[in-house]
């Protein structure tokens, strides 16, 4: 009798036992269930074939796929090497683990995502291999940082030795302008020469002195933008200051066929800011709007300015009708030297110089555009 009352009271333990230890193997269930869910990394688990038999949150949202979509397909299927990432699991197999700084997969939508992949081994109660668990973190954004940060040390690099060439061929070309401007008066004061000839050495010295203007030019607006010289303000007003970048573009304006549209607020728009600079930011978003709707119409563009302000800010839009600006252009059209225009025609300098100019000045600079409709540039001040 005390022999199976001692073998019931076991029994009954025994029984108690199970029930904690299942109810702890759910709640640790319950819990790795919850990691998964709500981790930001691609955590995953497959079989012994490197089949998908889980798969997170994360993952969901780093690759695209739902978990429906996943569940049952190789993980490797995913990878842009499929073959590289078996061999990660083959040694993560041999070794116990593995680990990829920076492993590369698609998304659905087609473009890479770049993970730090860690893979470990599972084994079961016997020892055996029973399949791998992946923990990988999305470090696409990170790594574009980095890529972003070799670019800017590049263009500082490009910058400073810009800086240097424009230095050094700044004192030949004053002296090559000087001597063709001599080459000038000379022809036009010699006797003994041939009409004929006379024009053609007047036709050649004229070419020499536009050209030697327009490498003047190139070379002060570098060493602006490089210099980083600080603005001299002075108050002025911006309609007048529009108006006279416009007077000086006039000719441009009416040998192209262009109309200028000036919608001004209401009476002067006071500012204070450096005349020069500003001056400097109009003549060249003019003139790219010049060139766009020349590309885009022929003859017949349109170039609006609009003015407006608030309490704290004045804002003058240029907006025209041409070609606007692909996005592929948009990602690269303020580095230094990127211009869409022939060999000769630009420089690819003109808006980062605008925006380097504005941001000194305390404003803001943006822009608007839609390809075949035209183009709008924002220039933000602050208000006197
Ligand atoms: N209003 C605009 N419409 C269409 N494209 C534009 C406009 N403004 C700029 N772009 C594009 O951006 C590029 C870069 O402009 P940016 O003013 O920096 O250089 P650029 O005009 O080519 O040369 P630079 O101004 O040095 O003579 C241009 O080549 C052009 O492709
Ligand atoms: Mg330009």
């Amino acid at each position: 009798m005390e022999s199976s009352d001692s073998l019931q009271d076991q029994l009954a333990r025994a029984s108690e036992t199970l029930s904690r230890l299942k109810k702890e193997l759910f709640d640790t269930g319950r819990f790795l269930h919850c990691v998964l869910e709500n981790s930001d990394d691609m955590v995953f688990a497959t079989d012994v074939d490197g089949i998908l038999v889980s798969f997170s949150k994360g993952g969901e949202k780093a690759l695209g796929y739902t978990v429906e979509q996943m569940v049952g397909r190789h993980v490797k299927d995913l990878a842009d090497d499929p073959l590289k990432f078996e061999k990660l699991v083959a040694i993560s197999r041999k070794e116990g683990s593995a680990a990829s700084l920076e492993f590369p997969f698609q998304h659905k939508a087609g473009h890479t995502v770049y993970f730090n992949v860690s893979l470990v081994s599972l084994t079961d109660a016997d020892g055996q291999f029973a399949g791998t668990v992946g923990i990988c973190r999305d470090i696409t954004r990170w790594k574009k940082f980095q890529e972003d940060l070799i670019r800017v040390d590049r263009l500082a690099e490009i910058g400073r030795t810009a800086s240097g060439i424009t230095h050094e061929i700044n004192n030949p070309i004053a002296v090559i302008g000087e001597i063709s401007g001599w080459i000038e008066v000379v022809v036009g004061d010699a006797k003994g020469l041939g009409q004929e000839d006379r024009e053609e050495l007047e036709t050649a010295v004229q070419h020499i002195i536009k050209q030697v203007k327009r490498c003047r030019n190139i070379t002060q607006q570098l060493l602006s933008f490089v210099r980083d010289s600080e603005p001299t303000h002075s108050s002025m007003d911006a309609h007048e200051l529009l108006k006279q970048t416009v007077s000086f573009l006039n000719p441009e304006l009416k040998n192209k066929d262009i109309e200028v549209t000036l919608d001004f607020m209401k009476g002067p728009l006071p500012l204070h800011s450096d005349k020069q600079m500003l001056e400097q930011v109009f003549v060249n978003l003019i003139s790219n709007a010049i060139y766009a709707v020349k590309e885009r119409r022929g003859a017949g563009g349109r170039i609006v300015l609009k003015t407006s302000r608030d309490e704290s800010m004045l804002e003058i839009r240029i907006s025209d009708n041409g070609t606007g600006i692909s996005e592929e252009n948009q990602r690269q059209m303020y580095d230094l030297f990127f211009t869409t225009k022939p060999t000769g025609k630009g420089t690819g300098l003109g808006l980062p110089i605008c925006r380097n100019i504005i941001k000194k000045l305390g404003g803001g600079f943006s822009f608007e555009t839609e390809i075949g409709e035209g183009t709008t540039f924002i220039v933000k001040l602050p208000a006197l």
